[in-house]
């Protein structure tokens, strides 16, 4: 049976993705297209569908993002969100101004509760604005049915043509709301009934894995972080032994996360796949000894780890498929031509070239980091591997300022067991990311009746929700002072301990 679908089309607004999270939150599959999306396309999709984002743009400049304006005609529900909104008044013929006074933040609106968006919803609810433009009139045969002091259309929908349009974000979680809004849309205007679930994606997966990879060879680099561990139990759960994966350990993972990787996919543990580890620890510091240049060292571990892989996938002779842990979020910033440029990343992702295989098997390409904790739980992955923080791929190698060496790793994995074992102990939930790190910084301290000269180790703790912006975590100060006497007296080396305040930006979140 097809599954249902809204898309989702990109104007440029920043939470793109996150309204197409949402949605599948309501258990309905969505994607993100760009605006230029054709209408054959979309009439191809059949979506039941399709939500308009934001974008910092004026809608009646010339050179502002627009779709075909057949698109109101295909009888495909919308919902236009912020310049979505607009775009949708102004291309129907309302108007759109520059407001007298820019809407920022959260603001309390009065909704209409004749319209299927807002029958639940308070009379009275807050919304996050973000704004400088305004629809001044709606279009002939539009009601409005919702309003600010400020804001004369802060809603608008001609349920006739199904043509829905919000002036605030339902998407961002300061709309109290919002969720409520975004499922009357789905559920109520589109008609979806909700056939997005993590089990049946599975079993799904699972069936056309088996079917793509008859009795071929498929082989997984598996890094221990969250996506290549469930794509690789994913691929065992399909076509068991017919699965390699090979382990890597850079001697640049978190205390104990070697043995831990293996303790789960090794022999040992429950799955029954062929799995090798390959203890590079001493390659790895070798290559990077006297290397203090953040680039540099990412290349060299990037580099370094393609030529230990490539060296075990000869052993194993050709394969027929290699597995790449894509998740839909790469998918999406490639699509949309998007890129990162501020560091070199690395991940197990870029492996293809090196190897003889035939094809790729990407079995996590739909889903987002959420979904792909998800589709781990359901798979039955142990919960400490499954929501597991996102770790980048040169590991420590990025969070040890200047020269790596074995001693340096000794050194910031034990602050960072410390660190991590406390923020446990505290109970505290809903970090982003955190993680202690080793400065370059050497300083004087007392211990005992001694003068020592020794490191500074820094923490870091960030909530974020999208990793290109992140704002430093209030960790309660107890805690900081307990980790700080801890990693003093436990990790030898180390004589100071240090918060990091920064946000990002303008910092970043790792310190290379
Ligand atoms: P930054 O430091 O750029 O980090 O603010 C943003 C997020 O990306 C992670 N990160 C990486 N992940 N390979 C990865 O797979 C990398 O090379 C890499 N560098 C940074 C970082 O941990 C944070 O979550």
């Amino acid at each position: 049976m097809k599954k249902e679908l809204v898309i989702v089309l990109d104007f440029g607004g920043q939470y793109n993705q996150l309204i197409a999270r949402r949605v599948r939150e309501c258990n309905v599959y969505c994607e993100v297209h760009p605006h230029t999306l054709s209408l054959d396309r979309i009439r191809e999709m059949d979506p039941k569908g399709i939500i308009f984002t934001g974008g910092p743009n004026s809608v009646y400049k010339d050179d502002s993002p627009r779709c075909g304006k057949e698109i109101f005609d295909l009888g495909i529900p919308i919902l236009g969100i912020c310049y979505g909104s607009q775009l949708m008044a102004y291309m129907l013929d309302g108007t759109v101004e520059n407001a007298p006074v820019s809407e920022y933040g959260k603001t309390e609106v009065e909704v209409d509760h004749g319209s299927l968006l807002f029958g639940d919803v308070e009379t009275k609810t807050i919304c996050w604005m973000s704004h400088t433009d305004y629809i001044a009139s709606a279009p002939e045969g539009f009601t409005v049915t919702a309003t600010t002091p400020v804001c004369p259309v802060a809603s608008m929908e001609d349920p006739k043509r199904k043509l829905y349009a919000t002036q605030f974000h339902p998407e961002v979680m300061h709309t109290a709301e919002g969720m409520k809004m975004l499922y009357n849309f789905v559920y109520k205007v589109c008609g979806c009934r909700g056939d997005w679930q993590m089990s049946s994606f599975v079993d799904d997966t699972i069936t056309s894995v088996r079917q793509k990879v008859g009795d071929g060879k498929v082989l997984c680099a598996l890094s221990g972080g969250v996506d290549s561990s469930v794509a690789a139990v994913l691929l065992s759960k399909a076509i068991g032994k017919q699965l390699t994966c090979v382990f890597v350990d850079h001697g640049l993972l978190r205390k104990d996360e070697g043995d831990e990787v293996e303790a789960v996919f090794g022999p040992d543990g429950p799955y029954d796949l062929n799995f090798i580890r390959v203890n590079a620890q001493d390659r790895f510091y070798r290559r990077l000894a006297g290397i203090a240049e953040p680039e540099q060292k990412r290349k060299i571990i990037g580099e370094e780890f393609i030529r230990v892989f490539e060296e075990e996938a000869k052993k194993i002779g050709a394969v027929d498929f290699l597995v790449q842990g894509t998740i839909y979020p790469d998918v999406i910033e490639s699509g949309l031509g998007k890129s990162a440029v501020i560091k070199s990343h690395h991940n197990v992702g870029g492996l293809p070239d090196c190897v003889d295989f035939k094809e790729i098997i990407e079995p996590l390409r739909l889903l987002f980091k959420d979904e792909v904790r998800k589709a781990g739980r359901e798979l039955g992955i142990p919960e400490n591997l499954v929501s597991r923080q996102p770790f980048p791929g040169p590991g420590l190698g990025i969070r040890i300022i200047g020269e790596v060496t074995a001693e340096r790793v000794r050194i910031v994995q034990d602050a960072d067991a410390i660190y991590r074992e406390e923020i446990a102990n505290a109970g505290i939930e809903g970090l982003g990311q955190y993680f202690a790190a080793l400065t370059n910084m050497r300083s004087v301290g007392v211990m005992g009746d001694e003068r020592t000269y020794d490191y500074a180790v820094a923490l870091r703790a960030v909530n974020t929700t999208d990793f290109m912006t992140a704002e430093c975590s209030e960790i309660p100060f107890e805690v900081l002072q307990k980790v700080m006497n801890r990693i003093i007296n436990e990790v030898k080396g180390v004589n100071r301990v240090m918060y990091d305040l920064t946000s990002k930006p303008p910092g970043t979140i790792e310190f290379e």
